[in-house]
């Protein structure tokens, strides 16, 4: 890397630049008004309490001009109910007239770093289909596109979805602690445009439990904890294969997000990702 930047954690101060990056890929990603959160934000969610950060951020400043930030990588921890620990890489960006100087690499092989030290198996990220020069750069580093080796389709459901759903029967108490074979697993994420939001990462129900209003009552349950925590996004993905649970989520009002906006679902596996931090 180009020895005139440094990269080091965000501080609270750096989230008015941090915010103008974050606007700058927004224009470049085709979707200049999806940024929606001012920079008191950005301190409250990842620096008023340190232990309960809803995102960790890493950023490359000019050794010439303190204070100005020419590239940031923000990032979260996740889990899978498949291999336990990973990480989600929501923004990589380095300004335009700072390419090609190993910022993206640096700032992406700390994020791995720092990761790998938290035994984390996997980055994951999405990236747009038509944003070719960052999927050539993730193909080189050694990231696999899993929405089409895996057939995953990204669904989100927004803040008027989630606030409005209302599951059609209430299943009481009883009912609910009997649910032995149901479950949802769920997780804090963030959104560089939206702020707080909640990945669901598993929702199912046994095939003879089916139909019976579970799901919905799960589902009602996550989201009220969800926008109780001020959550604005509800992020999952399914299987391209999963037409039941496809028209099921269209119907409560989800998007389908890779068809809708053309996001994929990249991953480095931890294989990959450790070879990646020996690369200089
Ligand atoms: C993609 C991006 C983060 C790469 O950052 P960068 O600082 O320009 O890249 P680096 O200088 O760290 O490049 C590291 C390596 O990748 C290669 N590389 C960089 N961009 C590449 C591209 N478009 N195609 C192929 N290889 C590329 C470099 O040649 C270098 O190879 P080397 O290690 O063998 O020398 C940056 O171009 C960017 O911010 N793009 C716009 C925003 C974006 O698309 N972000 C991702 C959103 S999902």
């Amino acid at each position: 890397m180009d020895a005139q930047f440094s990269i080091r954690p965000a501080i609270e101060t750096d989230c008015s630049e941090i915010l103008r990056l974050i606007q700058e890929l927004a224009d470049y990603e085709k979707m200049p008004d999806g940024p929606k959160i001012g920079a008191e934000v950005l301190i409250g969610d990842g620096f008023n309490n340190a232990e309960a950060a809803y995102y960790h951020c890493l950023v490359a400043e000019s050794q010439d001009a303190p204070g100005q930030l020419v590239a940031y990588c923000l990032y979260f921890y996740t889990y899978s109910t498949d291999v336990g620990r990973c990480v989600y890489m929501e923004d990589l960006y380095v300004s335009p007239n700072f390419r090609s100087k190993g910022l993206g690499k640096s700032l992406w092989q700390t994020l791995v770093k720092n990761a790998l030290e938290r035994d984390c198996v996997r980055c994951e990220f999405v990236v747009l289909d038509w944003n070719q020069s960052s999927i050539e750069f993730y193909h080189l580093q050694g990231a696999k596109n899993m929405s089409s080796q895996e057939g995953w389709v990204q669904l989100r459901m927004n803040e008027s979805v989630m606030a409005s759903f209302k599951a059609p029967k209430t299943l009481s108490n009883t009912k609910v602690r009997r649910a032995l074979k149901r479950y949802l697993l769920y997780y804090y994420v963030y959104s560089t445009w939206e702020g707080r939001a909640v990945c669901m990462e598993d929702f199912y129900v046994s095939p003879k439990s089916r139909n019976k209003g579970i799901g919905q009552s799960l589902l009602e349950a996550l989201l009220k904890i969800a926008v109780d925590k001020k959550c604005v996004r509800c992020n999952f993905k399914v299987h391209k294969s999963n037409e039941a649970s496809l028209t099921f989520f269209s119907k409560i009002g989800s998007q389908n997000i890779s068809s809708d906006e053309g996001w994929l679902l990249y991953r480095m596996d931890r294989n990959a990702m450790e070879e990646f931090i020996k690369v200089k």
